[in-house]
């Protein structure tokens, strides 16, 4: 009976000596395991070191209440989807340096925190337009320094808070004013060393930067390098008159792809054609003005007859009503016959 009860005593230590055991293990994790051997964290300002560590990934076990995380100078060549699922409250992440060739579009899923990215000097050649819709509070993006040389549309919903975008030392021949209107905060645009093509495509571009110039924006310059009229100078800095719209706008080829597939094939073959021929033609200002001034001549033509027609009918009713009356002896004739006689009498006294 007394054996029932004594089980309990000899528990009670095992318990506890597993109790002490994982706690102290616990311990021992929180303080060493979550720093990864190559960084140097710092607990007060939640920051991670792992710059110039000759990296080739993200290191495992960061801290999870990291708030800002450098991993620039290293060799890191991929980012898989969710990359930094381990620390969610990240607000700033150097890349910059590193052999980024290839971003998965759910690289930064998680990152609803993340104010400033820096992906300046990788081997970027393009990116997934989903890319950065994980990143609602991003206000600054540096994608400087890569090769990209095609930016989609649209990186992310409208970026409510993107102050500063920055793609200089790219080889961006255009840009979509479809995507720098969805950053409706952007105060700062580096759009430097780029290879833009100063053709009609680049129109829309020029003017949304007037306007973002005229509400206190700051641009670094577009500088053309092509075509050759237009090499090494600034976008901002040319005429308007010898820009025109596009002749035919790839919104046009889009509708024609969609609304006629059998025509697809020569819809793309005709873009090339179309692309190279509105560089510089002041076509359409021309077709219209040829337009407005045929129909004026038009106008005018009608206007002569109608007037004409009314002046001939006037005469002709005057005319009739004159003869009707002279026939009949009505007042006109009696008047006629005053005033010719008055005329007579005039006649036969002045002499006297
Ligand atoms: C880029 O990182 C490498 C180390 O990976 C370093 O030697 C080099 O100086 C860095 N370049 C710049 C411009 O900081
Ligand atoms: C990104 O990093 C580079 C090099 O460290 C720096 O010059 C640049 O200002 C950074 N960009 C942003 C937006 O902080
Ligand atoms: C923009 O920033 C403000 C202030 O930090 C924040 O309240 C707001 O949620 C942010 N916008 C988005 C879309 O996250």
């Amino acid at each position: 009976m007394g054996y029932r009860l004594r089980p309990e005593a000899p528990g009670d230590p095992v318990m506890r000596g597993k109790l002490i055991l994982l706690s102290s293990v616990i311990f021992v994790l929180q303080v060493v395991c979550c720093c990864p051997e190559k960084c140097r964290c710092f607990s007060s300002s939640h920051s991670v070191d792992c710059s110039q560590r000759g990296l080739v990934e993200i290191p495992s076990n960061l801290p999870p209440q990291t708030l800002m995380l450098h991993l620039q100078d290293n060799q890191i060549n991929r980012l898989p989807a969710f990359a930094f699922r381990s620390v969610p409250q990240l607000i700033a992440l150097n890349l910059g340096n590193n052999s980024l060739s290839f971003l998965a579009s759910a690289a930064f899923h998680g990152l609803q925190h993340l104010q400033v990215l820096n992906l300046t000097q990788n081997s970027l050649h393009s990116l997934e337009s989903e890319l950065f819709h994980s990143l609602p509070q991003l206000r600054e993006l540096d994608l400087s320094t890569n090769n990209l040389s095609h930016l989609p549309t649209s990186l992310g919903k409208p970026w409510e808070n993107l102050t500063t975008f920055a793609v200089q030392q790219n080889h961006l021949q255009q840009l979509d004013r479809v995507l720098l209107e969805s950053m409706p905060s952007v105060r700062l645009l580096l759009l430097k060393d780029n290879l833009w093509k100063c053709n009609c495509h680049l129109l829309g571009l020029k003017l949304w930067l007037e306007n973002f110039i005229y509400k206190g924006g700051v641009i670094d310059g577009v500088i053309c390098m092509s075509p050759d009229p237009w090499k090494g100078k600034d976008l901002l800095t040319i005429p308007h008159e010898l820009y025109q719209p596009c002749s035919f706008p790839s919104s046009d080829l889009d509708s024609l792809r969609v609304s006629q597939p059998g025509s697809a094939h020569q819809a793309v073959l005709r873009s090339p054609e179309s692309r190279s021929e509105c560089e510089l033609k002041p076509k359409p200002r021309l077709t219209n003005l040829r337009r407005a001034v045929a129909t004026v001549v038009i106008i005018g033509i009608v206007c002569g007859i109608v007037c004409l027609l009314i002046l001939v009918s006037t005469i002709y009713g005057c005319t009739y009503a004159a003869l009707t009356a002279q026939n009949q002896g009505g007042p006109l004739a009696q008047i006629h016959e005053l005033s010719t006689t008055e005329g007579k009498e005039l006649l036969d006294n002045s002499p006297a």
